[in-house]
């Protein structure tokens, strides 16, 4: 049996969603902007996908735009608001960002005054420095619904009223990528300028996202040539990637409560029994609410990186943290939360997604037990 639980790195391909891909590759591969009927089929097919990422955030079809991905969405929306911009201004972020916003930050740091949010322990905004940040000069404040790592999820409307009370022409991005299509969100009751997201996080193929761009705000593009997707994402559509995403986002507007309601299920179910069948471990995802496919829990006295190889020799798939960031050492995230040492080292992200299932939970919880004793009684030893 293979059980793979690291969905918030990437996602296995639906099925209706394969169907869909080879379908178009074999019948509709036009180049969507040819004038002929094989390329108005494939346009026409491209437009049908939009509307269907629209819907899941409640935003019209014309104000989503096609990108490469998610990393390529968060890049296009920071550099697309602050173009034109001078040093006066100022930009604010979370220490907990993915590195496609925080790194996007870092960069910036020579051309603007930019500010990180601390959080509390859970992860949670600290919503009082957000209002003494914003001030006149804010251009830009950029952060994520849903934490890759430890699956805290912000109030996006608390802190939409903060931001825009404050200033209401500082622009609002969202990076949605790990809450698009698992939790409800409404850009317009949000007063979202800008949220991205990403086709392989729910069972959609790689290297496609999106990118919401409120109508009638003016972002610059990042790359020139074609015009395609109204001059946002010049180059020839991914025209497979886009209907594969399309689809993937339908699936999950047909059964969107249903699908949630399991997840926090399956997610309560290991949280149950880790607490309960483990000693000396750390819960660090918020255990009520929170993301409804992200656990994270320490093991003390125990190495992350050599529990995700004992559980791989048995077809069990989790991660250390996020993919991104699993290869360096010194992990943000947990540090901005403020995760001591001895449990820092000894952290998994056991992230879920619609192919997982009850039945997986008694074969995984066994052998983490299993894994954690045997390499406790190594550990404590020395
Ligand atoms: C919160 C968050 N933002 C951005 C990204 C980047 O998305 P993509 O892999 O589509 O570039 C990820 C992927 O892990 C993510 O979890």
């Amino acid at each position: 049996m293979i059980v793979y639980l690291d969905n918030s790195a990437t996602t296995k391909v639906r099925d209706e969603v394969l169907k869909d891909i080879i379908d178009i590759n074999e019948n509709y591969y036009g180049n969507p902007s040819s004038l002929h009927r094989m390329g108005l089929m494939a346009e026409k097919k491209i437009d049908e996908a939009r509307k269907s990422a629209a819907k899941l955030i409640n935003a019209k079809a014309q104000e989503i735009y096609f990108t490469g991905g998610g990393t390529e969405s968060n890049n296009i929306a920071i550099f697309g608001h602050i173009t034109n911009s001078d040093k006066h201004n100022n930009i604010i972020t979370t220490k907990i960002e993915h590195p496609s916003v925080y790194n996007v930050f870092k960069q910036l740091e020579d051309k603007f005054s930019v500010r990180y949010l601390d959080t509390d322990e859970s992860g949670k905004i600290n919503t009082s420095m957000l209002n003494d940040m914003v001030d006149e000069n804010t251009l830009l404040v950029s952060i994520m619904h849903v934490n890759n790592e430890i699956g805290i999820v912000q109030d996006l409307n608390e802190i939409k009223d903060i931001i825009k009370g404050k200033n209401k022409n500082t622009k609002l991005h969202i990076d949605a990528i790990q809450s698009y299509g698992k939790i409800k969100i409404d850009v317009n009751k949000l007063s979202i300028d800008t949220l991205s997201f990403s086709s392989h996080k729910i069972h959609g193929p790689k290297g496609i996202g999106g990118l919401f761009i409120r109508s009638g705000l003016r972002i610059n593009p990042l790359t020139y040539g074609g015009g395609q997707e109204r001059g946002m994402r010049s180059g020839t559509e991914n025209t497979p990637g886009i209907i594969g995403f399309g689809k993937a986002c339908e699936l999950i507007y047909d059964n969107f409560e249903e699908e949630t309601e399991r997840l926090y299920s399956l997610k309560n179910q290991y949280i149950k029994r880790l607490t309960e069948e483990i000693e000396d471990i750390k819960i660090n995802c918020p255990i009520d609410g929170g993301a409804p496919h992200i656990i994270n829990v320490s093991f003390k006295d125990v190495p992350g990186e050599v529990l995700l190889h004992s559980l791989e020799g048995k077809d069990i798939y989790v991660s250390t943290g996020s993919a991104c960031s699993s290869k360096s050492r010194d992990n943000r995230v947990l540090n901005a939360v403020k995760l001591s040492r001895e449990y820092q080292t000894g952290t998994i992200r056991i992230s879920l997604g619609h192919f997982n299932n009850f039945e997986e939970v008694e074969y995984v919880i066994e052998n983490i037990k299993h894994s954690v004793k045997d390499i406790r009684s190594i550990t404590k030893r020395g």
